[in-house]
């Protein structure tokens, strides 16, 4: 069948739509021994001989596998393949026989913790990464107290590194302390740090950030540092942009999942140190810390589990945690 050559490469998993596409423009994409540099140019994986920088990729559309894994990263971990600086990465967390074959989904500063997707599926990367199409949903620790006209400004979208922000939707969580308050932020495009740089516009700094959902695809019961893979109705859902649920906050019980204050930790900034343990597997009915859910709520096709590479299942709750207990979300205190 005929499709397009930055559909296949991405594929493929060398490289997400957009990047293929730039791979096409620089003249690194044969199709039969022929340099194609027009977009749009289609061929057949099953007839046409098709090369990136001289690597055949037909073999690696034959026998791929499909990978998603969806990871609770801790903060001092990095979302990159590679690191000329040596810091831990996110994917040092998988297992080492699918290291080297995934790529993250998006990015996840250093210090922010929370979900990322790790997948050889360019589709989904490009369908995850596209503006408008999945939303992300943050939890935001800011040092000390935003005015409602600053948070109202932050909803209706600001201009950072001159280009306008799209609107974000904002909530304000539980106070966990006097210095300090949590917001709940949902955003539909992607820019660099853009949380971190949206509070900092208002002069008060984020602290601590956390990813807790991925479209309708929720932090439940997976630890930090700890992975599952996804189901196929989360890959279905992530792929065809569907909505995140609109209530989530009512589905987090008042006096559940409150930040405990550490000893002499009190609104205490991030640490920057890697954490020591490593990532595991999630494993069904270890005792991860549970989060009340409403009928509606969860993750999309949740309970159907799927198989890993290494042909076991995949299950929704948590290993051994990174840091002992300290449940770690903020209650919803009140929504707009
Ligand atoms: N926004 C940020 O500021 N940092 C992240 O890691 C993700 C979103």
């Amino acid at each position: 069948m005929l499709e397009r050559l930055q559909k296949l490469i991405a594929e493929a998993g060398i490289a997400a739509r957009r990047k293929a596409e730039q791979l096409i423009e620089a003249g690194a994409v044969t199709v039969n021994g022929v340099v194609v540099t027009e977009l749009g140019t289609k061929a057949d994986p099953e007839t046409d001989h098709i090369r990136v920088d001289g690597r055949p990729i037909n073999p690696l559309l034959r026998d791929r596998e499909k990978i998603y894994v969806l990871l609770n990263k801790p903060r001092g971990y990095l979302s990159a393949t590679r690191d000329p600086l040596n810091r831990p990465l996110a994917i040092d967390l998988l297992p080492k026989n699918i290291q080297k074959k995934v790529h993250t989904v998006g990015r996840l500063d250093f210090n922010t913790e929370g979900l990322l997707i790790l997948t050889n599926d360019g589709a989904l990367t490009d369908a995850v990464t596209r503006a408008g199409f999945v939303e992300k949903t943050y939890h935001a620790k800011v040092k000390g107290h935003p005015s409602d006209e600053q948070i109202e400004r932050l909803r209706r979208g600001i201009t950072i590194d001159r280009r306008r922000l799209a609107p974000a939707d904002i909530r304000q969580l539980d106070l966990t302390d006097h210095d300090n308050v949590w917001y709940e932020v949902r955003l539909t495009q992607g820019r660099n740090q853009q949380v971190r740089k949206m509070f900092d516009a208002t002069g008060h700094s984020v602290v601590k950030l956390r990813r807790v959902r991925i479209g309708a695809i929720d932090d439940s019961g997976l630890k930090v540092g700890v992975f599952r893979v996804l189901t196929p109705a989360e890959v279905r859902a992530l792929m065809t942009g569907k909505p995140s649920p609109k209530t989530p906050a009512a589905r987090v019980g008042a006096g559940q999942n409150r930040e405990r204050p550490r000893p002499g930790g009190r609104g205490k900034k991030d640490s920057t140190a890697a954490p020591k343990q490593r990532g595991t597997e999630a494993k069904s009915g270890s005792g991860a810390s549970p989060r009340p859910r409403g009928k509606s709520g969860g993750s999309a096709g949740r309970k159907s589990a799927t198989t890993n590479r290494q042909g076991s299942p995949a299950t929704r709750s948590g290993g051994r945690p990174l840091k002992p207990g300290g449940a770690r979300r903020p209650v919803t205190r009140k929504t707009r």
